[in-house]
């Protein structure tokens, strides 16, 4: 597949915020750690020739395409890298994976369960001749989450009884925030549910490695109507980009989105859980919190503090008892030993890194990658049932297990 076992090459679509983001991370992983494989950064497309040679030359790719048919179907490419809204997450990744290239997708998998079932049943089929694909849930990455699942699964909370979840952002409180296509079913999915919530559902299935069974949900969307965006002339613009319009023009369009998602589930080990997800938390900007309460002890991850992780050990003596703050900066630390030391604090941008350092790994020694599409595939139908719950007037809905069959 690969001109060499030692490189993959790398061809990433989008060129935005995760394009950015993915692209920062494929600039430093072969730097930071010692891999397998070399990842080489060798084609970036976008719609706009300009635009995407600029990116190119911006973010350190050595070509550029205006088509992601040409990207995901040319020999020199083995790994293609998934950054575009959710309405063409499935007709990319399955062009990809039939072409017999290594797919990585950004969050949620797709817009439906429909695509996302397409998706996973072809991840399936594919994995058969050895081609292997991830979703980018990055938080999962972050090292204080990945010590939280390890004192999870090494017995150090006992038996889950709570997990409490939040994700709370504020980027359109005012009404005057054009109608970008995050706001739109067709282009997004779903609102503040599939963009923030898939990622606390994400995590606390890993940490816990509980699967959610059934919901209960509310969803509002506060402001129904807003502005079309603008282009710098003026003119009525593309719904594409979140931050990088320029500006609201006269003409109005409809939110076909939830502004905030609110629900209540159990998990399969026993426990009860809750989820808030909003765009509507004003002077909230990126706030994910989890916390989770087990019979021998209890964890708490906020991203605003991303290197600590606080742990309450009840089976301490009871005068040594008390929330402790762990700086998640030691080399025993998961993904630490390849940054600084101890104490020199990382960020957000670390999470893509050591995904891709997971990713490339796992392609080079013929491993599976985690979250596999068939886990993306499970989170896409938690997001239905809290769309469902939600329209049934917050009734019970189950969420089915995500059964992935492989093409014959
Ligand atoms: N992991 C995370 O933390 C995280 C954060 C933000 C977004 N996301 C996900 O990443 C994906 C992209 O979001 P974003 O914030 O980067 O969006 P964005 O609007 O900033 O960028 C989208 C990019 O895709 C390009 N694009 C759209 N359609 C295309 C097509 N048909 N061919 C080629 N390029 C196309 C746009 O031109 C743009 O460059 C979404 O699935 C989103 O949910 C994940």
């Amino acid at each position: 597949m690969s001109t060499s076992p030692r490189e993959l090459r790398v061809g990433l679509v989008g060129y935005a915020f995760m394009g950015a983001a993915h692209s920062q991370a494929w600039r430093t992983v072969n730097r930071v750690y010692d891999l397998p494989a070399r990842a080489r950064m060798t084609l970036i497309c976008g719609r706009d020739a300009g635009k995407v040679a600029d990116a190119a030359d911006r973010l350190g790719w050595e070509g550029h395409t205006t088509d992601w048919r040409d990207l995901v179907t040319r020999d020199d490419i083995d790994v293609v890298d998934v950054c575009t809204p959710g309405d063409s997450h499935a007709e990319i990744a399955l062009a990809a994976l039939a072409a017999g290239k290594h797919v990585l997708c950004e969050k949620p998998l797709a817009n439906t369960v429909e695509e996302a079932r397409a998706m996973a049943a072809a991840a399936a089929t594919a994995r058969s001749a050895g081609v292997r694909s991830m979703c980018g849930f990055n938080y999962r990455r972050v090292p204080a989450v990945t010590m939280m699942r390890d004192l999870v699964a090494a017995g150090r909370l006992g038996v889950i009884r709570h997990v409490r979840a939040t994700y709370l952002q504020d980027w359109i409180v005012d009404p005057q925030f054009p109608l970008v296509w995050r706001l739109l079913k067709d282009r997004a999915g779903s609102g503040a549910l599939g963009d923030i919530g898939a990622h606390i559902i994400d995590l606390t299935q890993f940490v816990t490695g509980q699967r959610i069974t059934g919901v209960s949900a509310v969803t509002e969307t506060f402001v129904k109507e807003r502005p079309l965006p603008v282009d710098a002339q003026g003119l009525t613009g593309s719904v594409d980009g979140s931050a990088g319009v320029d500006g609201a023009g006269p003409a109005t369009g409809t939110v076909t989105v939830d502004d905030a998602a609110v629900f209540v589930a159990r998990l399969d080990g026993g426990a009860l859980a809750t989820y808030e997800a909003s765009r509507f938390a004003t002077g909230r900007k990126n706030a994910l919190r989890v916390e989770i309460n087990g019979s021998l002890g209890t964890v708490v991850f906020d991203l605003e503090r991303l290197n600590e992780l606080e742990f309450y050990d009840a089976a301490l003596p009871p005068a040594e008892q008390g929330f402790s703050r762990i700086l998640v900066t030691e080399g025993d630390h998961p993904y630490m030993s390849a940054w600084w030391p101890p104490g020199h604090i990382i960020g957000y941008e670390h999470s893509f890194t050591h995904q891709m350092r997971d990713f490339v790994e796992a392609v080079a020694t013929g491993t599976d990658p985690a979250p596999s599409f068939a886990d993306a595939l499970q989170v896409q139908l938690v997001l239905d049932a809290v769309t469902r719950s939600a329209e049934l007037g917050s009734s019970w809905t189950e969420v089915e297990p995500a059964l992935v069959t492989v093409a014959a």
